[in-house]
């Protein structure tokens, strides 16, 4: 459920026209709304039956520093995977022990940044990664949190990038044997403290089978990991609940809680969630204008470089038009305006539309403008976020300046 809905024809964000914003700011801009951010945030929050919870934004998914003060006001930690993202969560006053620190590629800066602010734990991806925290650890002579990430071997199914629990997949240790040999070392380290083990199925998923089973493999190892004599805060069993994009009926937050509270329910570790699409899709939209009409194309002024995932990963996103008084309708393709075939918003979708009005490209809050580019040298465009009646520019368009401002000529 969001809050974008047609009143009197033209389509609304909360209380703002979009065909207003588009007037007042431009297009292409996202836009959010803050009610649909806090009511999804919350649908986690209050699907656990006991406080032994914690729901930890993933940054990667939307990460305006904007929105994440509006999670961590809901009550959300943050799963960073980036010096840049943890950097934004301190921005705004996150809790550190509320943050989770994931990624097979941890650089030494990003974890001694990490640690010198005491998050809660980095998710340790290999034997090489667990080494290096250690030794920096040592070097600042400090205890690490640190949790394992292991890859419970299953698949969650969904488009071949985004699935991450194979074995195969670069994500998380597959071998248990090597598991328990890290745990090992962990317990005997004097700059080491085991705290969780997490795993992470993949993204968009669909169904809860695959979180039952990862679910039953993750208490499993966790009963091996306490017959080593270590005691675990935190089972974290990722991000990854599918949303909408079209006709898809995915589970809802708490099914997705139910199911992992009822195999968890004699532990007593906290169970962690990493939720990024499932709180950040629906919250935004890419408002874009119709520049042209051409054949079957509709050119708009928004293209692969504002949203890339139809062209990545050939994904639907409904597209509305602002104005939803128009009668005359057929099925278009709707393409932008960056020199690459492969550079479209969607496919063969029936559509009313005309030279100049305003389309709402729906779904759009996660993975959206945080994969944004400067492809083709196009700035990239604002973000707006919508609160009852009032919208606030939360990034500004980068104009042509920002597009060199970084840019030296050899000889200056
Ligand atoms: N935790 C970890 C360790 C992750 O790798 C991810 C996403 C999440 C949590 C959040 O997953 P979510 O709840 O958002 O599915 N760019 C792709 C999605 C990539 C997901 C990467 N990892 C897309 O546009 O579909």
């Amino acid at each position: 459920m969001d809050y974008f809905q047609y009143k009197n024809n033209r389509l609304f964000c909360e209380d703002v026209s979009l065909d207003q914003i588009a007037e007042t700011h431009g297009t292409p801009s996202y836009v959010y709304s803050k009610k649909t951010l806090e009511r999804h945030a919350k649908a986690y929050l209050d699907s656990f039956s006991s406080e032994n919870n914690l729901v930890c934004f993933s940054v990667k998914s939307c990460s305006n520093i904007a929105i994440l003060e509006i999670l961590k006001k809901a009550g959300c930690g943050f799963d960073i995977v980036s010096g840049g993202e943890l950097k934004r969560a301190l921005s705004i006053g996150a809790d550190p022990s509320k943050i989770i620190f994931s990624g097979v590629g941890k650089s030494k800066g990003e974890i001694e940044y990490a640690i010198k602010n005491k998050i809660l734990s980095f998710n340790i991806e290999s034997g090489s990664e667990l080494t290096r925290i250690e030794g920096i650890a040592k070097k600042l002579g400090i205890k690490a949190s640190v949790s394992i990430r292991f890859n419970p071997e299953v698949d969650s199914g969904g488009h071949d990038y985004i699935t991450t629990g194979r074995k195969g997949d670069k994500f998380g240790i597959s071998s248990l044997n090597e598991v328990m040999q890290l745990v090992g070392h962990i317990r005997d380290s004097e700059n080491l403290m085991m705290v969780g083990l997490a795993c992470h199925i993949g993204s968009q998923i669909l169904n809860l089978d695959s979180y039952k089973a990862a679910a039953l493999k993750t208490i499993e190892l966790a009963d091996q990991v306490n017959n080593l004599g270590v005691k675990l805060e935190f089972l974290d069993m990722g991000g990854g609940l599918g949303v909408p994009y079209n006709n898809e009926v995915p589970p809802n937050p708490r099914e997705l809680v139910e199911v992992l509270e009822s195999v968890m329910k004699e532990r007593k570790e906290v169970i962690v969630l990493e939720p990024g699409r499932t709180i950040s899709a629906n919250a935004g939209v890419l408002l874009t204008s119709v520049e042209y009409l051409k054949d079957d194309f509709l050119i708009v002024d928004a293209g692969m470089n504002d949203l890339l995932r139809p062209s990545l990963y050939g994904a639907d996103h409904d597209v509305w038009n602002t104005n939803n008084n128009i009668k005359k309708s057929k099925n278009w393709n709707i393409v932008g305006p960056v020199c690459e075939s492969s550079d479209f918003i969607r496919k063969d979708i029936f559509l009313s539309a005309n030279e100049g009005d305003v389309l709402a490209v729906r779904t759009a809050g996660a993975y959206g403008f945080v994969m944004s580019s400067n492809y083709n040298s196009r700035p990239r465009g604002a973000e707006i976020l919508v609160d009852g009646d009032k919208a606030h520019v939360i990034r500004s368009r980068e104009t042509l300046e920002d597009l060199i401002a970084l840019e030296r000529l050899p000889n200056d």
